[in-house]
């Protein structure tokens, strides 16, 4: 009987590997409990060897070496640490803040962007290492593994997926107990499980625990990045954004990588207690949930960045653009990220960007990020047209009887026909 023999479980799909012909796994470590059981359980359950990936998406408080000492010592063969900062804020965040990306009225996406070029760095590496199939740690009731394992499938058609979290059927006391068994260090006990936590430079999740109870108001440990509101500093602070074609290049005056400036503007944006996000959520996969969410940078970049892109476009623009930033943020939340629509909706939201140059200063105040000054070389704004001081030129006040007349024609008919 072959290790794998008692592994096995019904496949749906064709990209799921067949626990006979896993040689060799990439898998997608973070140095927690679940992939680090998973390190340990794919090696004694199919007697393959396991080869660590663990992405540097700038999440907060990371030890690389910790995490790859770890790996190593629980029998990885390798563990390749990537630095992705860089990667993920020009092709992914600066796309997303092009086209406004929120999912669901709230949601910046950070996971959901982080995903496919996670997935992404996993097929590459994999290819390079050897290896036949990819192992990651999500659950079979989140979205994560729809973004996961529709960029395998897309990108890499001759590697397998194996994701245990999803057939080991083991709980958290289960797995505690396995960890214990093979020498694999828990932190914290058995008594209470922690929050479920994603972070990145542009943002932070939490899941589970009383977040499940609708009629549970946030208690404050879920904020391991803001500050509370109320205890946030009692003066104002005034935030200046400047962006050139969309991307945002400077903060106060200051010109800063898009890495550096997410960063500085995250640190002023929780200092103030911007960015908490309680959100109820349509999952891909049918299921409606609550998350919190700390997004501090994403809630200034995004406000400033809509405000200008609102001076310099025109009514036209305005009206039509939002539906097509709705499309794009479901495509990425879908984990559609290689779906050639969300590069053709990229070359729109490119082509409007073109004009979104200029700055815009915001108000930051316990909670609040509230704009208060604009200012764009593109702006469609005149002020002598819009004051409301006599003017004359492109505008005359005059026409105007005319074009009220012409333009409520069709309204004023039907409301006559249906009132008499
Ligand atoms: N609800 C968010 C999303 O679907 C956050 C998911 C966080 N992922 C996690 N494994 N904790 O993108």
């Amino acid at each position: 009987m072959s290790p794998a023999d008692h592994i096995s479980f019904p496949r749906t799909a064709g990209y799921e590997a067949d626990p006979a012909e896993v040689h060799r796994v990439l898998l997608l470590y973070s140095g927690g409990l679940d992939t680090s059981v998973m390190l340990k359980w794919i090696q004694d359950s199919y007697g393959a060897q396991v080869v660590c990936l663990t992405v540097n998406l700038g999440q907060p408080g990371e030890d690389y070496e910790v995490i790859k000492g770890k790996a190593i010592q629980l029998g990885a063969l390798e563990c390749h640490v990537v630095d992705a900062r860089r990667e993920f804020a020009e092709e992914y965040l600066a796309r997303a803040i092009k086209a406004n990306a929120l999912y669901g009225g709230g949601y910046p996406l950070f996971t959901a962007l982080g995903r496919p070029l996670i997935a992404k760095l996993a097929v590459e590496h994999a290819r390079s290492s050897g290896c036949d199939t990819i192992a990651h740690g999500c659950t079979g009731k989140g979205n994560d593994q729809v973004r996961i394992e529709a960029t395998v499938a897309t990108l890499a058609p001759e590697l397998k997926v194996i994701a245990p979290v999803r057939s080991w059927q083991m709980g958290r006391e289960e797995e505690i107990a396995y960890a214990r068994e093979h020498g694999i260090p828990v932190k914290g006990g058995t008594e209470s499980a922690p929050y479920s936590i994603d972070d990145n430079l542009w943002g932070r999740s939490s899941e589970g625990r009383w977040i499940e109870d609708l009629g549970h108001a946030p208690e404050d440990d879920v904020f391991q990045l803001i500050t509370r509101p109320e205890d946030a500093p009692e003066e104002p602070e005034l935030i200046e954004l400047s962006f050139e074609r969309g991307r945002p290049v400077a903060l106060n005056g200051e010109p800063l990588g898009l890495v550096e400036l997410i960063e500085a503007t995250a640190e002023i944006g929780a200092r103030h207690g911007v960015g908490i996000i309680d959100h109820i959520e349509d999952r891909i996969v049918g299921l409606k949930v609550r998350d919190i969410y700390e997004a501090p940078a994403a809630a200034i970049v995004l406000p400033a960045h809509q405000e200008l892109e609102r001076l310099v476009c025109t009514i036209h623009q305005n009206q039509f653009k939002p539906q097509l930033d709705h499309h794009w943020a479901y495509l990425v939340y879908a984990g559609l990220w290689w779906e050639p629509l969300r590069g053709d909706l990229d070359a729109y939201m490119d082509q409007v960007n073109e004009q979104v140059s200029g700055t815009i200063a915001l108000k930051l105040y316990k909670g609040h990020a509230r704009v208060v000054t604009r200012s764009s070389p593109n702006a469609v704004y005149d002020a002598s047209l819009a004051s409301f001081a006599q003017s004359g030129g492109l505008f005359s006040q005059s026409a105007s009887p005319g074009f009220i007349e012409l333009f409520s024609l069709q309204s004023r008919m039907a409301w006559r026909l249906r009132n008499e």
